[in-house]
């Protein structure tokens, strides 16, 4: 089964057309990504409107773009994600695909942009063949997300945790604009971090930033704390290039301990070994590694870098793995969707 998938929840405008396998993995046909992100980032973050308007400018062309090589008979169903996200963006991925499955004739399937950051990870190709194995743990850390969701089957997913405040995301991002980095923070202040890790700048003395709630016996997390040590810390100091790697190699260490810690303690409570990483900060290189050393290769899966950020091939792997069939009359955004929606 071939389905056409459509992605436009912030300022990604995403086409992909992806294919079932036989061993439940997802095959990426086409995946076309455009961005305003360079746009976006004159204005240091996200503005709405500016997003809407390039989602407009770039549905058709990247859509074309898309399906240039497909016949339209290959297609077999239509995937949108229809929330969480900005409604402006949202509604033309959504008013995209309702037109598409209408005057198409095919089956329009609703995809929850959370659950579609989980499905990244069933993506295979010539390279990767495993996909998870289930009950896991999901933890998903993206710019406007940080949760814990026991994934018990494809079918059944369950919220156990999350952050009572601020996303990692947006604690990157936030973190990122203090030390005076370009947005989004995340890939920032990773690149700042690395040059500690690969011993081009030397970790200075800064102090340590807090470990928000690591040691309380429970699943909830907390980063909007993390972000003020770190601007008191910015406000105390001196900028140099040192100072500022410095910062963004102990903040994001605090970040990774805190998620890998949580992620134990929701191992042990619920039994499970299998820990499933999704959203656009799983691309965090010290957040990979960290669990995968801690819990072992065996145990966990990390989706490929290329569809962590917003991509809409996972929202086609969502549509195949957990399908939610929805009559295009009665379909519409929803721009406050909880990961798991009871
Ligand atoms: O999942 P995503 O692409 O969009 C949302 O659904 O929110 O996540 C975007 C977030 C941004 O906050 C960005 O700074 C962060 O992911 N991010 C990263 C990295 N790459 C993107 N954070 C840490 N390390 C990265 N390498
Ligand atoms: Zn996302």
């Amino acid at each position: 089964m071939k389905i056409l998938s459509i992605e436009s929840s912030c300022d990604e405008t995403a086409v992909a057309v992806v294919e079932r396998l036989t061993n439940g993995g997802v095959l990426v046909r086409k995946n076309v990504v455009a961005s305003s992100l360079t746009l976006q980032s004159e204005f240091g973050g996200i503005v709405p409107e500016v997003a809407a308007r390039e989602q407009v400018l770039a549905m058709i062309p990247t859509l074309s773009e898309a399906v240039k090589d497909i016949k339209r008979d290959e297609i077999e169903g239509i995937a949108v994600s229809y929330g969480p996200g900005l409604m402006g963006s949202l509604l033309i991925g959504v008013e995209t695909a309702k037109t598409l499955a209408w005057v198409w004739n095919k089956p329009l399937f609703r995809v929850n942009h959370m659950s579609a950051h989980f499905a990244a990870n069933w993506i295979v190709d010539e390279n990767i063949s495993k996909i998870p194995t289930l009950p896991a743990i999901g933890l998903v850390v993206s710019g406007g997300h940080t949760d814990l969701v026991l994934l018990k089957s494809v079918e059944e997913w369950q919220w156990i945790g999350g952050t009572r405040d601020d996303a990692v995301g947006e604690a990157f991002d936030k973190v990122g604009r203090l030390l005076g980095l370009s947005y989004p923070g995340g890939p920032a202040i990773e690149i700042e971090s690395k040059k500690i890790d690969e011993g081009l700048i030397k970790k200075i003395t800064i102090g340590k930033l807090p470990r928000p709630m690591i040691y309380e016996d429970n699943l909830e997390m907390s980063f909007s704390g993390l972000k003020a040590a770190v601007a008191k810390m910015v406000t105390e100091k001196k900028m140099t290039e040192e100072i500022r790697a410095s910062i963004a190699h102990e903040f994001n260490e605090a970040v990774v301990e805190v998620l890998i810690k949580k992620t134990e303690m929701a191992r042990e409570k619920y039994s499970v070994e299998n820990v499933v990483l999704a959203g656009g900060v799983a691309a965090n290189k010290m957040l990979r590694e960290g669990l995968i050393n801690k819990f072992g290769l065996e145990n966990v899966w990390v989706p490929q870098i290329k569809y962590c950020g917003d991509n809409a091939a996972m929202v086609g792997a969502a549509a195949i793995i957990k399908p939610e069939m929805v009559d295009v009359k009665d379909l519409r955004p929803d721009p406050n969707l909880e990961v798991v929606t009871e």
